[in-house]
């Protein structure tokens, strides 16, 4: 079954209330998808408890429990409900000792992890931190119509090479522009094992018949 990772960002129709309402909604297609929500760090409790999905933060720090204000802890986001967490997303980039450090905190938090990648090159170089995900997106695709798939597929077959090399256990995801069931297609059939979106669910008007036009594309 394919992966559809969903980022909640910070969209008001993710936020709170609404994150919980779309991940229930999210939910009823779980026979055709392993769907995942990726919720703000506070909305966690909220949607993990509300619904029986796989949930991950967006972000986490690469600190331990102690003198840390502000941050975000992995036992904490693992406390709260959640089974994994993003990091160095495009929009909160970090370089590769902070990713680093942060995964293998998640790691002893037990947290699985999903490190995103602008390039095929840090593709490469983040599989070296044994990740469960590696998320391939390009960032000036990030939010548009034109999606990852059908711009820049030698990205993503570049990175698959990439990241097998390294250590094929771990699961290629795309995103970027992701909208239709041909984008995840097209994704799927370039080695992903699913996709990642974001404005194509969160800011659609009809949530739903978003979310079944993309899952389409597994099948
Ligand atoms: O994290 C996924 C995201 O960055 C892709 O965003 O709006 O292009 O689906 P979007």
């Amino acid at each position: 079954m394919g992966y559809l990772f969903v980022n909640f960002k910070t969209y008001e129709s993710g936020t709170g209330k609404n994150a919980q309402s779309l991940a229930k909604l999210l939910a009823t297609f779980s026979a055709d998808a392993q769907i995942i929500p990726v919720v703000q760090a506070v909305d966690l409790r909220l949607v993990a408890s509300a619904v029986p999905l796989d949930v991950f933060a967006q972000h986490m720090d690469p600190i331990s429990f102690g003198s840390n204000t502000g941050a975000v802890l992995a036992q904490a986001i693992k406390q709260a409900g959640a089974i994994g967490t993003v990091l160095n997303h495009a929009e909160n980039k970090r370089d590769n000792e902070f990713v680093k450090l942060a995964t293998m905190r998640a790691k002893e938090a037990g947290l699985k992890v999903m490190l995103c990648a602008e390039t095929p090159k840090r593709a490469k170089e983040l599989a070296a931190f044994s990740p469960d995900f590696i998320a391939v997106e390009p960032p000036e695709l990030i939010g548009g119509n034109v999606s990852v798939s059908t711009a820049k597929p030698q990205v993503i077959s570049k990175s698959v090479d990439a990241i097998r090399g390294v250590n094929p256990k771990i699961k290629v995801i795309t995103g970027a522009g992701v909208k239709t069931s041909v984008d995840v297609a097209a994704a799927m059939e370039l080695g992903c094992s699913g996709v990642f979106v974001a404005s194509g669910i969160v800011a659609a008007k009809d949530k739903e018949a978003a979310i079944r036009e993309l899952i389409a594309g597994f099948k």
